[in-house]
């Protein structure tokens, strides 16, 4: 899908957004491995959630029958309406699914390959459910996460003691899980996915399971197991688990605060102000909004409830009448890892530069995402560069032109956000890839202000 973008209009006003993709992945996971029955309303229909859905029905006889049953529903509300603001505070595209489940002993070996989309945190979350599993799995994806690696979780994994057999590091993954033992490990790249895998794994496994982090990542995996309570210790950067089966739970899933950061960058861009409703204000995600507020965008959280040990409540953007480039160090990187790409939309209208220290790890994302944002940004009429890993955007504004997503949902959210304040119109190829993450994105965007054809 191609989309033309008219700038100079003000994007702003009261939004929602789907549900968390990340928290929902793990919820889900939860659900399918609970004894008893688990409601989780609010579910949102991104693609990659879909994934995560489908894996679980091939593995748990008992949750499949609604699983499936909702993920049909939800392919069929996302190509029909899809994610709507309609002015009444809540998201056309969300939903709710009942999951009986018996516990992890009753995961049952899948009669055919698990298709992971598009999706790492699928892949490499399941990877950890799946090891103290009895049985073999192979897990696939498409080309772009068959491109990812993945010996960073499967070599943990297998120091557990379940065989995982990797293609030279990367997906086809089979799995042969078995009895684990546990393990403390100290993963080489910090990682949220890696972590919440063997915390997953952790908690089949026998003995004391440690993850130690060189910087912090998102916590969802262990909020959600202290709140079903399980034994988990945490004390700075080192997280234990050990065995436990938890109960079914009920939560509703937040919106997903990096879905709002588009919406912020919109608003900030074009001078209006923004609420953003219901969204979940995890201070290990909301790192991004420290960054915006460096570069002159003001945003206060109003905390409104907690789901399963998340807080959530509402994003109020102020009116933004200028940015200022900022550098975003190493250590920030893993708590802005998905925001990086509108950041970067935000840098290039900023005064000054904007560097993203060592930021290596955003060429194993969805895309190549360090070379691709510089691209994007020259071909929008801007300057961007590489220094080693270090990410350069010049700011300054753009001009106007054409950009591709490449099949990745952020980089087409980034480029249409940056496109908004352009000085000429822009044309942005592959906005379907919005789908993963944000179904009815450009509808949201439309019914804020923006002007857009396509
Ligand atoms: C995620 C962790 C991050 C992030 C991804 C979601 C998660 O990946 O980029 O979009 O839900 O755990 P890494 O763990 O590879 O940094």
């Amino acid at each position: 899908m191609r989309i033309k973008v008219h700038p100079g209009r003000g994007v702003g006003g009261e939004a929602a957004v789907p549900g968390d993709k990340s928290i929902a992945h793990r919820w889900l996971m939860l659900a399918a491995t609970a004894r008893g029955r688990s409601t989780l309303s609010d579910l949102p229909v991104a693609l990659d959630v879909r994934s995560t859905a489908c894996c679980l029905a091939h593995v748990s006889p008992y949750a499949r029958p609604a699983l499936e049953a909702w993920a049909s529903r939800a392919s069929e509300r996302a190509e029909t309406d899809g994610f709507t603001w309609d002015g009444s505070g809540a998201g056309s595209a969300r939903s709710e699914v009942v999951v009986e489940a018996e516990g992890r002993p009753a995961l049952r070996e899948p009669s055919s390959p698990l298709d992971c989309g598009n999706s790492g945190t699928t892949m490499r979350l399941l990877l950890g459910v799946l090891a103290g599993a009895p049985f073999r799995a192979v897990l696939t994806g498409d080309d772009s996460l068959r491109s990812r690696p993945m010996e960073r979780v499967a070599a943990p994994l297998r120091e557990m003691g379940a065989g995982v057999c990797t293609a030279d590091g990367h997906a086809p993954v089979e799995i042969a899980g078995g009895s684990l033992h546990g393990i403390r490990h100290a993963p080489s790249v910090p990682s949220a996915q890696v972590k919440g895998a063997v915390l997953l794994a952790g908690i089949a496994a026998s003995g004391e399971t440690t993850v130690v982090e060189s910087a912090s990542t998102r916590d969802h995996t262990e909020r959600a197991l202290v709140h079903l309570g399980a034994p988990v210790r945490i004390e700075r950067e080192r997280i234990t688990v050990s065995a436990f089966q938890h109960e079914g739970f009920e939560a509703s899933v937040p919106g997903d605060v990096s879905s709002a950061a588009f919406l912020v960058g919109a608003a900030a861009l074009t001078g209006a102000g923004l609420v953003v409703r219901g969204v979940g204000l995890n201070p290990s995600r909301t790192h991004y909004l420290d960054v915006m507020r460096r570069m002159g965008i003001g945003i206060e959280l109003r905390l409104t409830t907690e789901e399963l040990g998340e807080p959530v409540g509402d994003l109020v953007v102020g009116p933004c009448t200028g940015l200022t480039g900022t550098t975003v160090e190493e250590r920030e990187l893993p708590l802005v890892i998905d925001e990086v790409p509108v950041l970067a939309a935000l840098a290039a209208h900023a005064i000054g530069e904007t560097r993203f220290a060592r930021a290596g790890e955003l060429r194993v994302k969805e895309s190549d995402r360090l070379s691709g944002i510089a691209e994007a940004v020259r071909s929008l009429g801007g300057q961007a560069g590489l220094d080693g890993d270090d990410l350069i955007v010049a700011g300054g504004g753009l001009a106007g032109g054409s950009v591709d997503s490449r099949g990745d949902h952020r980089m087409a959210m980034a480029a249409a956000v940056a496109a908004l304040a352009a000085s000429g119109d822009c044309v942005i190829e592959g906005m379907e890839a919005a789908d993963v993450s944000f179904p009815g994105f450009i509808g949201t965007l439309r019914a804020l202000g923006a002007g857009l054809e396509g």
